[in-house]
């Protein structure tokens, strides 16, 4: 049989990791196709860098590879989102496959593109744009399909995780753990997509329009980072039993799907807790499997070349490999609406009725305190006037209540700043 002919974009450190990975195992992936993957020509706008391209031919102008009549499918792996965009259109117009890692334009404007390309016959491959090496886009494809998928909850950002376990094992603030993790190469170029939650944002998008039919479009997942928890906030969690996570979770519930990523205080005995340093993991709850977990590595080189080649390989098999249909009866549900316990911690002055005061609120807001902690060695002095943070967990709430009882807490007089919420989830197979 004739190979499956690739045209490679981008040579940074996933597309020279694409370069080697087929080479290496070149034997294995032809064995797996039933027939060979070649890659015949490499685009990259840098000058030819020091890889060994084979008998590929090398060319610094990107669109040189969607004119070239011998290459079958598109291999993107240059990372910017319009330039990857104007590649994906002329893929398509040309009647090539196209399989990216570009995570941000399948979330943002996949929902326009996937149905393009289906009408032009290719197929668009994108195992790579979530969770690196962890086959989870197989995962809820494939080996799922028969499921309905109650819940998934994953750590999809290995840089929000890096800093957040240097913050718990060390008490570094959350500044000096970003800095170690751009020294180290983690973050995005732009680290406001780890540390806001927008890449984690994007993964999440993509995962749940597999899982529950909801739009290819990341503008309605709720997004928050890992940017403005402090040290002190995760050795709370530690005291009442939990560790601090930063998740994205989709959920469907009987009014709509939530989508929300944030961090989240999660029980210290659940596998999730566990996962630290740049690993990411992700648990899918199913009707007829349970709670499974999927965990690996999420970015570097050679594991999100694995994605790309196991695209590739389905390409090269025939395999069919249909883009989401969201479907227009699935709503996703506001921020407001969704349910969930919380942590509070509340900056108050220390003197008699202050806590009556926050307990009153919360009462009138029907919120039910499950723990407090006040701690006398806590007791901070500022501005003359003796202050104390209180934390609080509660059971689960509307965030539509919770937002009103912040807004009555940080009005009383005693309390001196704004207080800090982090949501908790317990991720049994009920939750
Ligand atoms: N910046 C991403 C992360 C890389 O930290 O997970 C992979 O998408």
């Amino acid at each position: 049989m004739e190979p499956l002919r690739v045209g490679l974009c981008g040579l940074g450190t996933v597309g020279r990791g694409v370069v080697e990975l087929l080479a290496r195992n070149a034997d294995r992936i032809a064995h797996q196709a039933g027939r060979g993957i070649e890659v015949v020509r490499v685009a990259s706008r840098t000058p030819r860098p020091a890889v060994d391209l084979g008998k590929a031919v090398f060319t610094t102008q990107i669109m040189d590879v969607v004119d070239d009549p011998s290459v079958d499918v598109v291999v993107e792996t240059m990372g910017d989102v319009a330039a990857s965009r104007r590649l994906f259109e002329g893929a398509v117009a040309a009647r090539k496959h196209f399989v990216t890692a570009n995570k941000a334009l399948i979330a943002t404007a996949g929902g326009e593109l996937l149905p393009q390309a289906a009408r032009a016959g290719v197929a668009v491959g994108f195992e790579a744009a979530v969770a690196g090496g962890i086959p989870i886009v197989k995962t809820l494809r494939e080996g799922l399909a028969g499921n309905n998928v109650q819940w998934i909850a994953g750590i999809i950002n290995g840089t929000s995780n890096f800093i957040l376990t240097a913050m718990a094992s060390e008490g570094r603030s959350f500044a000096d753990a970003l800095a170690d993790a751009q020294a180290r190469g983690y973050a995005e170029a732009d680290p406001a997509f780890d540390v806001q939650g927008i890449d984690a944002a994007h993964k999440l998008t993509i995962l749940a329009a597999l899982a529950f039919d909801t739009p290819l479009d990341a503008r309605v997942v709720y997004a928050e980072g890992v940017d403005r928890l402090t040290p002190e906030d995760i050795e709370y969690a530690h005291a009442l039993g939990y560790r601090v996570k930063h998740l994205g979770i989709a959920r469907r519930t009987s009014d709509g799907v939530e989508l929300r990523v944030h961090p989240t205080l999660i029980p210290e005995e659940r596998l999730l807790a566990k996962v630290d340093g740049v690993m990411n993991a992700v648990v899918v709850n199913s009707d007829a499997v349970g709670s499974s977990l999927y965990y690996g590595p999420g970015a570097g080189a050679q594991p999100t070349a694995s994605a790309i080649v196991s695209d590739l390989i389905d390409l090269a098999r025939g395999n069919a490999v249909e883009a989401p249909a969201p479907r227009g009866d699935v709503c996703c549900l506001p921020m407001s609406a969704v349910e969930t316990a919380y942590y509070l911690r509340i900056p108050s002055v220390d003197q008699p009725g202050v806590l009556a005061k926050v307990a009153q609120i919360l009462s009138v807001n029907a919120i039910s305190i499950e723990a407090v902690i006040q701690r006398e060695h806590a007791v901070r002095q500022d501005a003359g006037r003796a202050w104390v943070p209180v934390i609080i967990l509660t059971h689960r709430v509307k965030e539509a209540a919770m937002d009103a009882a912040v807004s009555a807490i940080e009005a009383l007089d005693e309390v001196i700043d704004r207080v800090t919420r982090i949501r908790v989830e317990p991720l049994d197979d009920h939750a």
